[in-house]
């Protein structure tokens, strides 16, 4: 067997540390859950975050619970799932938020999604708007103060235990959409102190869009000075190249990776740090809930969603698969037809490099990435 073909095969697998955490997500307590609830027709601040209305078990024999609210009795519900629950066995609610409307989401719909995918989406923007790291539209900060407001409303009105921490993705439209969602809140008195943690792997999902490049940490640390910016947190965005897109399944490792980190970092007191903010994106919220196991639920721009999830942590080793990432064909001028496919116009045939300059900031990565040990 010739080396090349050893390295090969060594970098299809690597094998992890030998713990391993299963996840699932836990039916029964929000209407995110059921398989008759539509997600496109889900508003979630209409419906108390899909929270049903139910009781828990030995609720029957409490008297202290008695009085408290939906919210109240489900935040000790987790505590009693914890308490029962085996030494390797967690339980913590994840709220996921998309962010708000951004200004590449608006000029998707003004192009359509084909002209969009094929053309618009690898410029910086059509020289009215800017649309690489998007920021939030006016519509979009208005979908976050709708979020704050209804968390306000909860916090007044059935004394919801606010999250214990928080962590984002860095794109520019996450961290508004967390700040304008939790900044200047009326908490109540012993919740955690917003102050996020960002971090490199709730990104969007990697495509040659110039919207799922991130901006410099300097830029990051400036738009949001308190918080705190994850340790080994690069200055340049190293992941996107305008060339080549993250798959599905290479998203799936990266978001089963981050989904690790986040409970390696929130620790192993289970008394503790049970209600977490995430903020985030549709395609990579889509792909952490496949690795929780929930059901796919697509959410509108500025919607949450929360998953009652059960981390297991299992002494054995899971092989990860590592895979390549994939180019894209794209056009040099606005696509002659819309269609799903890029169909460019006969005088600008096809190409997969990039319309803007990758190279502006250094460094570049052509190479395939993969979020193990391959
Ligand atoms: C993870 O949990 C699910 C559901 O309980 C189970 O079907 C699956 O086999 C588990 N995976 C591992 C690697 O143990
Ligand atoms: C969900 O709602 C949307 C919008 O009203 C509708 O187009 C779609 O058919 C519904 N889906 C299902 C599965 O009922
Ligand atoms: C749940 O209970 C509250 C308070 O009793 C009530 O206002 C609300 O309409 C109920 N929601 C559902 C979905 O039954
Ligand atoms: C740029 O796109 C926006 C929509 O995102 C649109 O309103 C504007 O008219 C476009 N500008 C030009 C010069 O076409
Ligand atoms: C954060 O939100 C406050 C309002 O609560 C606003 O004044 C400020 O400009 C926002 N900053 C960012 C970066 O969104
Ligand atoms: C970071 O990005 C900002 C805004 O794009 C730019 O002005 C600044 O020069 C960059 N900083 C570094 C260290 O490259």
């Amino acid at each position: 067997m010739k080396l090349s073909a050893i390295v090969a095969i060594f970098g299809l697998a690597a094998f992890a540390n030998a713990s391993y955490i299963n996840y699932t997500t836990v039916t029964g307590y929000f209407l995110q859950d059921e398989g008759s609830t539509n997600a496109t027709e889900f508003i979630y601040y209409e419906e108390n975050f899909g929270l049903i209305n139910r009781t828990y078990p030995g609720e029957e024999d409490s008297c202290v619970l008695k009085g408290m609210s939906q919210w109240q009795r489900f935040y000790e519900e987790v505590i009693r799932l914890n308490r029962q629950a085996p030494p390797n066995v967690q339980y913590k609610v994840f709220f996921f938020g998309r962010h708000g409307d951004g200004y590449h989401n608006a000029a998707q719909t003004y192009y359509g999604t084909p002209a969009w995918n094929c053309y618009w989406a690898e410029l910086d923007g059509n020289g009215t708007t800017t649309w690489r790291d998007a920021a939030l539209t006016p519509a979009g900060i208005d979908q976050a103060e709708t979020a704050h407001n209804f968390w306000q409303e909860l916090i007044n009105e059935q004394s919801i235990h606010t999250p214990d921490a928080y962590f984002t993705s860095p794109l520019t439209r996450c961290l508004q959409t967390a700040n304008y969602t939790f900044n200047g809140l009326d908490f109540p008195q012993s919740s955690a102190e917003f102050k996020p943690t960002i971090k490199e792997l709730l990104r969007e999902g990697i495509s040659i869009h110039t919207c799922d490049s991130r901006s410099n940490e300097s830029y990051i640390h400036n738009l949001v000075p308190d918080w705190t910016i994850e340790y080994g947190f690069t200055e340049y965005d190293e992941l996107w190249n305008g060339v080549t897109g993250e798959t599905s399944d290479a998203e799936a490792v990266r978001s089963k990776k981050v989904l690790d980190e986040m409970f390696r970092e929130l620790g192993s007191d289970k008394n503790e740090n049970l209600f977490v903010s995430v903020t985030s994106h549709s395609g990579q919220i889509g792909s952490m809930l496949s690795v929780l196991g929930h059901r796919s639920f697509s959410l509108n721009t500025g919607a949450v969603i929360p998953v009652l999830i059960k981390a297991e942590t299992l002494q054995e080793t899971v092989a990860t698969t590592c895979f390549t990432w994939s180019t894209s064909a794209h056009c040099t001028a606005p696509p002659a037809t819309s269609v799903a496919s890029c169909v460019c116009a006969s005088s600008t045939p096809a190409i997969t490099t990039p319309l803007v300059t990758v190279t502006s900031e250094p460094p570049t990565i052509t190479a395939p990435v993969c979020y193990n040990l391959c």
